[in-house]
């Protein structure tokens, strides 16, 4: 099985480029060309929320209008830059949640080698991650089911502090009572997040936490912790999760820019 994750992809409005400088649409639409000429294709794509920049029904339609370009399926969920309520409407097939109150975006994808848990964990108007009990019971209900079974959960915001300070100070509630749940199972493969606006990977309770890279802005690292946080522009990248033949599931970057060559590995 082979899964394309790409993340925050901040998409502006079709005339403007998020923070007046990057060009979160066209760079959206350069990685999902990308990703269609992959061979193998992906069996799906997963966008790990920040859809849009500014929850704008306008960036909405247009970010829907380009993921539409994807050859494959493709499922959502939302991230503290993005509407619950515009993000199911406009992306109702592609986030099969069941109702709630809250209307929380949480949903599994269980027809493939690996199985997926969708997480919400977002709250209105707040910048960090949340999962609350009601979440986090879904969540033990559905490890539950099938403790054999390999499973990725993907969620916007990762439930651990990285290292850098833009998203560390947003803080994630919760955190702890998810990992009181994740190390109950030893068949969580990855716990695969956006927000950071960088790659990382870090062990957590028994699993590991990948953050993507954004498809629309770099993060830039300080690990100083002392500089105001900056972004660059850079040509999208996202991930590849393969499920290989041997039954492990290994991470790829692939950075959808051109590139000098290929080459054999001999001399030219
Ligand atoms: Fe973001
Ligand atoms: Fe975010």
């Amino acid at each position: 099985m082979l899964i394309a994750q790409i993340s925050d992809t901040h998409v502006a409005s079709s005339s403007k480029k998020a923070y007046g400088v990057a060009p979160t649409a066209d760079n959206l639409k350069i990685c999902v060309d990308n990703i269609n000429q992959l061979d193998p294709k992906p069996d799906l794509v997963l966008l790990t929320g920040d859809i849009t920049n500014a929850s704008l029904r306008e960036e909405y339609d247009l970010a829907f209008a380009l993921l539409n370009k994807l050859d494959m399926l493709y499922f959502v969920i939302p991230g503290n830059h993005d509407d619950r309520i515009k993000t199911k409407l406009i992306f109702n097939k592609h986030c099969p949640a069941v109702s709630t109150p809250q209307n929380f975006i949480q949903y599994v994808v269980d027809d493939y080698d690996i199985r997926l848990i969708a997480m919400d964990s977002t709250t209105p108007n707040e910048a960090g991650g949340e999962l609350c009990e009601s979440r986090l019971a879904w969540l033990d209900g559905q490890l539950e089911k099938d403790t054999d079974k390999p499973t990725i959960i993907f969620m916007h915001h990762p439930p651990i502090k990285v290292g850098v300070i833009e998203t560390d100070i947003d803080g994630f509630i919760g955190a702890n009572k998810l990992g009181e749940i994740v190390k109950k199972y030893n068949n969580i493969e990855q716990i695969i997040c956006g927000h950071v606006h960088l790659q990382t990977h870090t062990r957590c309770h028994g699993t590991v936490v990948t953050t993507a890279p954004s498809v629309g802005m770099e993060l830039v690292l300080d690990l100083t912790l002392k500089k105001p946080p900056q972004f660059v522009i850079e040509p999208p990248s996202y991930l590849l999760h393969y499920w290989t033949p041997y039954n492990n599931l290994v991470t790829h970057t692939i950075s959808a820019r051109k590139t000098d060559g290929p080459y054999l590995f001999k001399e030219q």
